[in-house]
């Protein structure tokens, strides 16, 4: 139970007209959402300004008494910010806990500010504002993670390691190109972010409980005045809408999963196994038991916070799925799912970011292990539908009894010797010996988007433009 519980049985001092009692204390408990949407007082003083300040130009309420409400807003938004304010869970939220300090310090010139509104389109509002703020450092923080890959890309365009298919040697890439995989992921991120801030900028105040209102208020002002686009067109949806707090945790899972990836590829990279990556002393921990261990916890942890997110996004539309239009109290449950993947996923990035940019990479380790696992098999295949003029079948049928042969010898391909090879195909030549290595076949990867470190070069270029 929340410590902040008093006796008072009276009825509540915003609604509390036709109520004879207060409500049970356990009511209370269950109802008040101020122990977490105290977080949107900024929001909520913001649009409180912009709400009151319509008001007045419209001839709605005077300006004398827009001027005190405007002061009174400003100086409740100090005494919060520099801790000076005391939440109180009778008043439930943060709209009625800051009108209340309002009538504190104006008296009842603030009853006049909740002319034309509802709660609904406020917190509506609120919540708005504080997503779009949150995609806001988001997008930033997204530009930064690919901006630490950018750097490490350039760095290593040249850089052979395997790739893998199946966690299995597949064919050689470069180190470059496979962050550049990563910007890929990070850019198609980044680009829902900004969609997702298009969709949502439109302003819900003014929307009322559900049906608008009678008074001849400026929804446009508002908006113009909160930054966004326009309003919102239909006073139901906007008050039932939540698919912008949706959208934000469908793209922080998506981000997540992402981040989650390569969190466990930094893992694996850096076990003493592979040893392609060393992670810095500041990203990473030691064992208390064992002297010798320097362990990844960063990267697990993101690993892990992909999981809270996940749960977020599916709270959120468990919450939201079987609601009748327009408002119900469900909806308050939105917040702290929000409100939490927001916290998991700026960490994530900025870890991740942190990692990124201090990775030791040992490229004559991955190198080494580039030319393992017969990497190189697809390029003797190609040789032969290139200069043998064999159909890519065959090659590849006449490859795989290379490869069987040097296994069996426990030799690479390019240590078969010209004898054996000619044994497979009389067609082969020693000028096959030329594929054979990891630089080759990465350098022959020429075509659009491939490992080719004049492609890898191409990628880098083309994002720097729009990074
Ligand atoms: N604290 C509420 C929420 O977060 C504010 C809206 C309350 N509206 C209402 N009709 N009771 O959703």
């Amino acid at each position: 139970m929340a410590d902040d519980t008093t006796d008072t049985k009276s009825s509540n001092q915003m609604w509390g007209g036709r109520f004879a009692s207060g409500p049970d204390a356990i009511m209370e408990e269950i109802n008040a959402s101020i122990g977490f949407d105290k977080k949107l007082f900024a929001q909520d003083i913001r649009g409180s300004i912009a709400h009151a300040t319509m008001l007045a130009h419209q001839g709605i309420i005077s300006s004398d008494d827009k001027d005190k409400i405007v002061h009174g807003l400003n100086t409740i938004l100090s005494e919060i910010e520099s801790g000076n304010f005391e939440f109180s869970r009778q008043l439930e939220d943060i709209h009625m806990n800051v009108e209340a300090r309002l009538a504190t310090l104006i008296g009842p010139a603030a009853g006049r500010l909740h002319t034309a509104r509802s709660r609904n389109d406020q917190v509506a509002l609120d919540f708005r504002l504080w997503v779009k703020e949150e995609l806001e450092k988001t997008e930033k923080m997204l530009t930064g993670l690919i901006a630490a890959f950018l750097d490490r890309a350039e760095e290593h365009a040249e850089s052979v390691m395997p790739g893998f298919t199946h966690l299995q040697t597949a064919q050689p890439v470069t180190f470059g190109h496979h962050c550049m995989a990563y910007v890929e992921m990070f850019g198609r991120d980044r680009s829902r972010v900004r969609h997702a801030i298009e969709h949502l900028d439109e302003s819900p105040i003014g929307a009322a409980a559900l049906a608008g209102t009678g008074y001849p208020i400026d929804r446009h002002m508002t908006a113009r005045a909160l930054g966004f686009r326009e309003p919102t067109r239909n006073s139901i949806d906007t008050v039932s809408d939540r698919d912008f707090a949706i959208e934000f945790l469908s793209i922080a899972a998506i981000t997540g999963m992402h981040l989650s990836r390569l969190a466990e590829e930094i893992v694996i990279w850096s076990t003493p196994q592979f040893g392609f990556v060393r992670l810095s002393d500041a990203f990473s921990t030691g064992s208390s038991i064992m002297p010798q261990k320097k362990n990844p916890d960063a990267a697990e942890l993101v690993r892990a916070k992909t999981g809270r997110i996940n749960g977020s996004l599916v709270a959120l539309l468990t919450i939201m799925k079987g609601l009748p239009l327009a408002y119900s109290k469900d909806m308050q449950e939105d917040k702290e799912q929000v409100f939490d993947a927001a916290e998991s996923l700026e960490l994530a990035i900025a870890a991740m970011t942190g990692m990124v940019r201090d990775l030791t990479v040992n490229t004559a380790r991955m190198k080494a292990a580039a030319g393992s696992g017969y990497s190189t098999a697809t390029d003797l295949a190609d040789w032969l539908v290139r200069e043998a003029g064999l159909p890519f079948r065959d090659a590849h049928h006449v490859t795989g009894r290379a490869v069987a042969l040097a296994e069996s010898k426990g030799c690479d391909l390019a240590e078969l010797p010209l004898a054996d090879l000619q044994a497979i195909h009389s067609a082969i030549t020693d000028k096959v010996y030329d594929v054979l290595t990891v630089e080759a076949s990465v350098a022959s990867r020429k075509s659009f988007g491939g490992t080719a470190p004049s492609e890898v070069r191409r990628q880098i270029a083309f994002w720097r433009a729009r990074n």
